[in-house]
């Protein structure tokens, strides 16, 4: 099978695994997983779900998949969720963490033993071994049984989908830090997926939201890693100010029959 990730070590305890998805009308979409390199090593989400991609064989570069003790699925949705049955078999001591929620959403299609998954909720802790894990509702999320965490020996936080952004290019999905993306770029991708992904986000109590956004910011991570944003090592506060905007942000509509129609006659031949 063809290589399809591009995979770097984004700080001492992280490797980014990055794919991504173009998505017309709205652009690159970063699709990242992640190895946190904990003494029991965490699998953070697993890639997109399509047959012609090995996600074990790649992850093969980073560390021993036999070695992974965890694997976090943030949420059930398939640009997460590629790899889980394969290195579930190829991590034969590897728990999969998620909710009651997303284990049964997962479970709709793929039967995974109980005693391979490990229920937890935002507010509870998980100990992989040389530190604790925060398990946390993202700000953002489109999926009910979403999770993300903060490590607290490291500070990164583990957003899932709150905070992405699809950017103008491939090159710009792919680059290593979200610092190289132009600001006006990134606030404008950023509050479009906002709306994309999160459409209720527009009827949240406004005098809520900043209390929404401060639970994650009071946190003061030292890195955010998104599945659908490139590394933000630092985490500039534009991120943070755009997610207060996001209610406000314009509304995105998708394409509808008649744009499709005009799409596929551009294609024909003339
Ligand atoms: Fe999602
Ligand atoms: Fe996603």
């Amino acid at each position: 099978m063809a290589r399809y990730l591009q995979i770097h070590r984004a700080t001492q305890d992280v490797s980014v695994l990055h794919d991504r998805l173009d998505i017309p009308g709205l652009g690159s979409l970063p699709v990242n997983a992640f190895v946190l390199h904990a003494q029991q090593p965490v699998v953070v989400d697993t890639g997109l779900s399509t047959d012609d991609k090995d996600f074990v064989a790649e992850l093969a570069e980073v560390i021993d998949p036999a070695d992974v003790r965890w694997i976090w699925l943030t949420h059930p949705d398939r640009d997460h969720t590629g790899g889980i049955l394969t290195l579930l078999e190829a991590a034969p001591q590897a728990r999969l963490v998620t909710t009651f929620g997303g284990f049964g959403i997962f479970g709709c299609q793929y039967a995974v033993p109980m005693d391979r998954v490990y229920l937890l909720n935002p507010g509870q802790d998980l100990d992989v071994g040389d530190r604790t894990l925060s398990c946390l509702r993202p700000a953002l999320f489109d999926s009910p049984v979403t999770t993300g965490f903060l490590d607290r020996k490291g500070g990164a936080l583990f957003s899932s989908d709150c905070f992405g952004a699809p950017l103008p290019t491939p090159d710009l999905a792919g680059i290593d830090s979200v610092a190289s993306v132009p600001a006006d770029d990134l606030r404008a991708a950023q509050l479009l997926w906002a709306s994309a992904d999160s459409p209720w986000v527009r009827d949240v109590d406004r005098n809520r939201w900043p209390d929404r956004v401060g639970a994650m910011r009071s946190m003061a991570p030292s890195a955010i890693f998104s599945t659908h944003l490139p590394p933000a090592i630092g985490v500039p506060d534009a991120l943070w100010d755009t997610l207060l905007e996001a209610p406000d942000g314009p509304e995105f509509v998708g394409p509808d029959q008649a744009a499709l129609e005009e799409m596929l006659a551009s294609f024909e031949p003339a």
